[in-house]
């Protein structure tokens, strides 16, 4: 039945663990899928997440199914955390929320959702480069999926000018997606000056901001700070689509939490937009799982766990900084030819290198050091342990 179909190619991100995991060379190093890792290299479980789970063994809970939105602790602690306690559409219950299988499910639903109601535009706008994922996401929730210029090869920044030409020229009333914080994989967001422009021009041209926000914390480290897009955006009144995950900033990575929402115009709307919703979901996966949003819910309402967590945030992004500043001073005094500053100025949990896809080959070949073949790399990977090995790769990669 089956001899017609072509075989795929392996996911440009998660089949980069594959590989990684069928290499039995001990110096190996997995720079692809964007998962923290401690100072030993060990995937690293949040102390809030374990007292979390502790106070959850106590209470004993049931594993009745949740609602089709999810857990509604979950759901109004999330929406705080992301729009402010004081954002004007929440406290006016003018927020549609669903709990999500994280920011992916978080995406998908709202595809789905826009290609279903929104009256305007089924084209979404991506910047180049944009998270692997999001075109096949966008595409198969049945829009179509174009570009905007945002990164700059030549200053491996921003590319500032292009972005607002690109916004300005986009058809009224278009979707357009943008990273919230900590850009993934370039590591290169927009200033605050820049994102009020960039929201001004959206204002002006009508265009429907939807929020990809899988790293808040992580650009900062304080959740407070990466919102800033998101609540400036929401103060000047745009109503936003807005997709959260959990997994990088608790750590929640195979619990699969996030969060979709939209901002509406009055409590009314909102419960309209929720049944809706709650029609798209449901053919779809049903209702959500509940053990992770049972554990955001536990951190996120308990002030002791919150503060916790934030240290741990800060901790996690501060140890990236450390590792970028040790890699930059690596290749400088290898003599790598190349300016490597965008390393350090990069920001969350990756850094775009520059680095070539036959350089990326030949890492992968000859050191066994796996990333994507942009050139991106999780700098969580990297540790005191395998920093000097993986710069003096990298440097003779680049050499030739
Ligand atoms: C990544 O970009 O590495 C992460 O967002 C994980 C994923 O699912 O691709």
């Amino acid at each position: 039945v089956w001899s017609a179909v072509p075989a795929g190619p392996p996911d440009p991100i998660l089949g980069v663990t594959e590989a990684f995991k069928a290499d039995k060379d001990p110096r190996k190093i997995n720079l692809g899928v964007g998962a923290y890792r401690d100072e030993n290299g060990k995937p690293y479980v949040l102390n809030a997440v374990k007292k979390a789970e502790e106070i959850l063994v106590q209470q004993n809970p049931d594993k009745e199914y949740l609602p089709i939105t999810g857990l509604p602790e979950f759901t109004k602690e999330a929406a705080k955390l992301a729009y402010g306690a004081d954002s004007a559409p929440l406290k006016n219950n003018a927020i549609a929320v669903t709990q999500s299988i994280s920011g992916t499910g978080a995406l998908r639903i709202g595809g789905a959702f826009l290609g279903r109601f929104y009256p305007h535009s089924k084209t979404i706008y991506l910047p180049t480069p944009s998270w692997g994922n999001h075109t096949p996401v966008f595409r198969d929730s049945g829009l179509e999926v174009k570009n905007y210029r945002y990164f700059d090869k030549k200053t491996v920044g921003l590319d500032f000018e292009g972005l607002k030409e690109d916004l300005k020229n986009m058809p009224e009333q278009s979707i357009v997606l943008l990273h919230a914080c900590a850009h993934n994989p370039t590591g290169v967001d927009p200033t605050p000056e820049q994102w009020k422009e960039i929201s001004d021009i959206v204002k002006e041209k009508k265009l429907f901001p939807f929020f990809d926000m899988a790293y808040q914390g992580f650009a900062s480290g304080s959740t407070t700070r990466d919102a800033f897009a998101v609540r400036h955006f929401v103060s000047e009144g745009h109503q936003v689509a807005l997709a959260q995950s959990f997994a990088k900033n608790m750590g929640l990575y195979g619990e699969r939490v996030g969060l979709f929402s939209l901002v509406t115009a009055d409590p009314e709307e909102r419960a309209r937009v929720e049944s809706q919703l709650k029609i798209v979901i449901r053919p779809m996966y049903s209702n959500p799982p509940l053990h992770g949003a049972r554990i955001a819910a536990t951190i996120l309402s308990n002030q002791d766990l919150y503060g916790l967590w934030e240290s741990e945030v800060k901790h996690m992004a501060g140890r990236i900084i450390d590792m970028r500043h040790r890699l930059h001073d690596n290749l400088v005094s290898l003599n790598t030819p190349g300016d490597w500053k965008h390393i350090t100025r990069q920001i969350g949990m990756f850094s775009f290198t520059g680095l070539t896809t036959p350089q990326t080959k030949a890492l992968a070949e000859k050191a066994h050091i796996y990333m994507t073949a942009d050139g991106r790399i999780s700098m969580a990977g990297l540790n005191t342990s395998n920093i000097d090995y993986f710069s003096e790769s990298v440097s003779k990669a680049v050499k030739g």
